[in-house]
């Protein structure tokens, strides 16, 4: 077998230089909680894809139904001729996401499409231009997303000039904003909005119910509530990003679920099938709706094989209660994670929800953060064999994503590598 220095060697003359990666072991095959590289060599994932493989690589339910897939038909094209499980994809999404109200979907290829598709819709359908986002939002790579995204490197250096009528206020992030309450964080962002662009011109207010990327921020509560109140008396269309937080993540299937907020639209994506490309947003009728006939839509968007693996990962999560996984991962984990925060003065903060956790390292007894910290943490965690992910604005945080049907043992396992990385 190629070994992974060959292979590396081959991408340097073949993959351009903007494609990362966090190692560079080459991976043969995956399932469960563990990633096996070319080498034969084991890592225990606390990655899962970023947050993708919630029901684990090559889930058994997802390999039957993509295999009698591909046997039957590859593609048509929904928007040329279209099949059931298309349909069926989005009977299941106006069914689980919150709000018992009407709802439609409408199926794309990745979250950043997602969300440009959900900002069209609210356009289309307020009349209005523009869109609130928060700092440290991440919302994707394409324009219209770089443009919604906070952070410059690495994601929108040197490549603008951007999407216009975005409009950034401050996020509630109560490690780095004196612990303001929800309320007052909220209206702090409001006042923004109101004195600032006009509430009269914004169709949309574009929220992750907990940042991803951006470091695993979790709101002050009542601060998600308090958006959405004043969304609905402003008239604008709340949309709450839950492309990394949803499908059983977060200890239920949707984010927004643990302050019973319910959003008008919702884009979805990354966890929804299984690893396979596909992404939706899901909403109320008369939004959803608004746009005519062909104004939606792609060539790929809600390709047939992707869909049925959604159906086999919706179907997958229902069976083994994935957000209970989430939920017993996240109280094992979160003990541990607390256990290395007493004894280490780096971290500042453990924070997150379910099987979405992350540490925020800084310089002891500051706020100063500490990306050097983090990177030293992750590089001593790969080389023993565990994957895990930095993010934030400032580079220092640790987050960890396992997928939601890792072992208990493959827990401990990458648990007590975590813990020996940060000695
Ligand atoms: C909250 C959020 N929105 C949007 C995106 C973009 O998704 P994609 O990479 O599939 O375009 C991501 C990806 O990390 C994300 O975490």
């Amino acid at each position: 077998m190629t070994s992974s220095e060959e292979l590396h060697k081959r991408r340097g003359t073949a993959v351009a230089r903007g494609v990362g990666s966090t190692i560079s072991s080459y991976v043969h095959h995956a399932g469960g909680g563990t990633i096996t590289d070319v080498e034969g060599r084991e890592w225990i994932d606390f990655a899962a894809g970023i947050a993708v493989v919630n029901v684990g690589n090559s889930a058994p339910r997802v390999v039957e139904a993509v295999k009698a897939q591909v046997e039957r038909f590859t593609h048509t094209c929904f928007m040329v001729a279209p099949y059931e499980s298309y349909v069926a994809v989005c009977e299941q999404l106006n069914a689980l996401t919150p709000g018992d109200f009407d709802k439609r979907s409408a199926l794309f290829n990745s979250g950043a499409e997602a969300v440009e598709n959900a900002v069209k819709i609210a356009r289309h359908a307020t009349g209005r231009p523009a869109v609130v986002v928060f700092d440290h939002a991440y919302h994707g790579r394409t324009n219209l997303t770089m443009a919604l995204t906070a952070k410059n490197m690495p994601y929108k250096h040197r490549f603008g000039p951007f999407a216009g009528e975005i409009y950034r206020v401050p996020m509630s992030y109560p490690l780095r904003d004196g612990g303001l309450d929800g309320a007052t964080a909220a209206a702090r962002a409001i006042e923004m909005v109101e004195k600032q662009v006009g509430a009269e011109n914004v169709a949309a207010l574009l929220i992750e119910p907990i940042q991803g990327e951006g470091g695993f921020v979790v709101p002050a509560e009542g601060f998600l509530p308090a958006l959405r109140e004043w969304a609905t008396a402003a008239g604008v269309v709340f949309i709450a990003d839950e492309i990394q937080t949803g499908f059983c993540r977060t200890g239920n299937w949707f984010a927004c679920e643990h302050e019973g907020v319910e959003p008008d639209l919702i884009t979805l994506a990354k966890g929804i099938a299984g690893g396979l490309p596909l992404a939706a947003v899901t909403g109320r009728a008369e939004l959803m709706d608004a746009v005519h006939v062909g104004g939606l839509g792609g060539t790929y968007g809600g390709n047939p094989i992707a869909c049925a693996a959604a159906l086999a990962a919706i179907e997958t999560m229902h069976e083994l209660d994935l957000s209970a996984a989430a939920r017993r991962i996240g109280s094992v984990m979160g003990d541990r994670l607390r256990a290395i925060a007493a004894r280490d003065p780096r971290v500042a903060e453990v924070r997150g929800r379910g099987a979405m956790l992350a540490v925020e390292l800084v310089q002891p007894g500051t706020l100063v953060p500490d990306p050097a910290a983090a990177a030293a943490v992750s590089a001593a965690c790969h080389a023993a064999g565990l994957l895990t992910l930095t993010c934030g604005t400032y580079g220092n945080v640790l987050r960890f994503l396992p997928p939601l049907v890792i072992s208990d043992d493959e827990l401990a396992r990458g648990l007590d590598i975590l813990d020996a990385a940060f000695g």
